[in-house]
């Protein structure tokens, strides 16, 4: 047994399966990228990695929440008002860039106030087998935006960034209401 940073210990021989279970919603709080980034070199050329990915999904929501939170038994409270976005697989057998920044445009599909952002992640366990959030795997992350009074058909054009590994801290978020053309 060896007690060590798994980003930068130095293994001796290659691996056939490389068993990685440090993941959090949106691998935002956990070093499941800066540690598979560097221990991908001592997999064998056919190994394979468990869980193999994962499936974000991003949300607007009306929360009773004012701070970052997870999601667990139902509290802080949430309605989505808008339509999901798949906006990215990650597959841990190459490289991911753990700085993540994007931008969304979201459409709105009931009238409310939109004050937060819902990720979801989802994790392939192998390429088939797929697991949903749980209370103890990856429970959605609410996060905080400034409040927008919203109707059916604005579009939300939305900004994350975060980096995987860099903790709950890194996470920022803005959102504008732009309304569509009649
Ligand atoms: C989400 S928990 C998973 C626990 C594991 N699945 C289990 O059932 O025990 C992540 C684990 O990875 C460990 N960990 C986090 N960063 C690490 C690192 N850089 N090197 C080694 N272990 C780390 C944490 O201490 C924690 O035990």
């Amino acid at each position: 047994m060896v007690h060590a940073d798994a980003s930068k210990y130095q293994f001796s021989t290659k691996a056939d399966v490389i068993i990685c279970e440090m993941l959090d919603t949106a691998l935002i709080d956990e070093e499941q990228i800066p540690v598979l980034n560097s221990t991908l070199k001592y997999l064998k050329e056919d190994g394979i990695i468990i869980p193999c990915g994962i499936i974000n999904c991003i949300e607007p929501v009306e929360s009773s929440c004012e701070h970052i939170s997870y999601e667990e038994d139902g509290f802080p409270k949430n309605f989505v008002l808008g339509e999901p976005i798949f906006y990215s697989k990650l597959m841990f057998g190459k490289h991911v860039e753990p700085k993540f920044n994007q931008m969304f445009m979201i459409k709105i599909n009931k009238k409310g106030i939109v004050n937060g952002l819902k990720l979801t992640t989802f994790t392939l366990i192998t390429e088939k087998i797929i697991c949903g959030p749980t209370p103890m795997l990856n429970p959605p992350l609410i996060i905080p935006l400034e409040k927008l009074n919203v109707v059916e058909n604005d579009l939300l054009e939305v900004n994350l960034s975060y980096e995987m590994g860099g903790g709950l801290e890194s996470v920022r978020a803005r959102a504008e209401k732009i309304h569509p053309k009649p």
